[in-house]
């Protein structure tokens, strides 16, 4: 039974309806505030406004639990595969044998691009960075798959889901083949997603690609950690672009236009250039300082988060696969594995990290395990991209099929200027 708030406003009031969800924070409904009141609430960076209801992912971000329509994250990491991850967001439940079976047909055989895709990366620069790449050729893709840009008809709204999830690892493979100057590799289905992908990004016509199954495990893994995380920056981007009617594929390069930035998904990357730039453990209490200082816009990259103040619970899993990959590649004593050790250690000591609340993100150890499987720092949010492609997708199908959904609209405290009259040029 929904409760209600009373919100006092000098001499007036207004009657709130105070909502419920299965776990986590009640909601205060406030749509008729306005209507009511004439007042708008204001929370810039929605650290306190929940935008949508969702069945698809769940954080506690003091406790440091992240589950997947109800499966925690490390069952998930440790027991299933990324295609099934996907799966499970889409459609809300562990595939049986045969709905895997099923799914995993269909996703295999979307990987390929249309032929004509290729002209577009001629365009770039060689130096282009790989995300500006990615921006454009999957916006591009709705150019070329008009078949299922009609969002109001379920089928086109699944058959673009699956071509988004098969097809980014294709065109982020493009991307890092053009940006080192090799031909590009075409998929293959007698792989798994995560052997594809590592098979377009390393293989040459030169010689046979050998699969190492570890570092494709590991490269599976990655991708189920990264897959979707409620509300985030980007998401909620695809979700504000999907809501004007927008195409799946232009919703989706927005969420990677938005992903880009070095405060969200671009962390890795600058993760991995701080570690470098720190070089060794007795420059850590510099950069510490630093994090610490006001007056210095340097942050500790990969550390902190809007809603974890707790431990990130894929950092955990990512470092532990981190050490897995390293091991297995026989990289010993690497400097920047032993820097970010250290600097974990050091700030998770510090009184400013633990009065903050500050802990390692799943962005920490990413990138050392990137670089050793080895991607350049620069195709590294082109990764996480790939893998969040189905938490977007998943939220934006999600959002379509919500009776109740209207175009986002959010309005502002207006401080600028009163309304005033023209003033002809020799007048001002
Ligand atoms: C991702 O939202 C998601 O779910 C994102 C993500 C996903 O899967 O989609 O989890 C992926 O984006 C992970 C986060 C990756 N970003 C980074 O690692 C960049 C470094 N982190 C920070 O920029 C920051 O922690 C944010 C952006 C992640 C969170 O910013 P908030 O919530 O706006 O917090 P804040 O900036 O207000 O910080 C609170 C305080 C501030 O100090 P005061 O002003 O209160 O004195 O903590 C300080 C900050 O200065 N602080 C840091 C810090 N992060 C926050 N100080 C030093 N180093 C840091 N990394």
């Amino acid at each position: 039974m929904n409760q209600s708030a009373k919100l006092a406003l000098g001499d007036k009031s207004a009657e709130l309806t105070l909502r419920s969800g299965t776990i986590g924070p009640d909601v205060v409904d406030i749509a008729s505030l306005y209507k009511n009141t004439g007042l708008f609430t204001y929370d810039p960076g929605f650290t306190s406004t929940a935008s949508c209801e969702s069945k698809i992912t769940y954080i506690d971000g003091d406790e440091g639990v992240l589950l997947h329509r109800g499966y925690p994250i490390d069952q998930l990491a440790e027991r299933g595969d990324f295609l099934e991850t996907c799966y499970l967001l889409l459609y809300g439940e562990l595939p049986t044998a045969s709905e895997r079976a099923d799914f995993v047909y269909h996703v295999t055989r979307h990987t390929m691009v249309h032929e004509q895709m290729s002209r577009f990366y001629t365009g770039f620069r060689r130096d282009a960075h790989p995300m500006a790449v990615m921006v454009g050729s999957v916006g591009a893709l709705s150019a070329f798959y008009h078949d299922s840009t009609d969002i109001t008809d379920p089928h086109q709204r699944m058959v673009a889901s699956i071509r988004m999830i098969a097809k980014t690892p294709t065109l982020a493979a493009m991307a890092y083949k053009y940006h080192i100057g090799q031909p590009f590799v075409y998929p293959r289905n007698d792989l798994s997603y995560a052997e594809n992908f590592l098979h377009m990004c390393f293989a040459v016509p030169c010689e046979p690609y050998q699969i190492n199954p570890v570092l494709a495990k590991a490269m599976d893994r990655i991708f189920i950690l990264h897959a979707d995380h409620e509300q985030n920056a980007s998401t909620s981007t695809v979700r504000l672009a999907g809501s004007s009617g927008a195409n799946p594929f232009a919703c989706i390069a927005a969420g990677i236009a938005c992903l880009w930035g070095p405060a969200h998904g671009g962390a890795n990357e600058a993760a991995l250039n701080m570690l470098a730039e720190i070089g060794s453990k007795d420059r850590i209490p510099e950069f510490i300082a630093r994090a610490k200082d006001k007056n210095d816009p340097f942050r500790l990259m990969g550390f902190g988060h809007r809603v974890y103040k707790n431990y990130d619970p894929r950092a955990k899993i990512m470092q532990q696969t981190c050490h897995e990959v390293l091991n297995e590649l026989g990289i010993k004593d690497d400097p920047l594995l032993e820097v970010a050790m250290e600097l974990e250690h050091i700030a998770l000591h510090d009184e400013y990290f633990i009065e903050k609340k500050l802990y390692p993100n799943v962005d920490f150890y990413s990138g050392i395990t990137l670089k050793a499987l080895g991607f350049p720092t620069t195709m590294f949010t082109v990764l996480f991209a790939v893998a969040r492609t189905v938490g977007w997708i998943a939220q934006w199908k999600e959002m379509i099929e919500d009776p109740h959904q209207r175009i986002g609209r959010p309005r502002q405290l207006y401080t600028g200027a009163p309304q005033r009259d023209y003033l002809s040029v020799g007048d001002r």
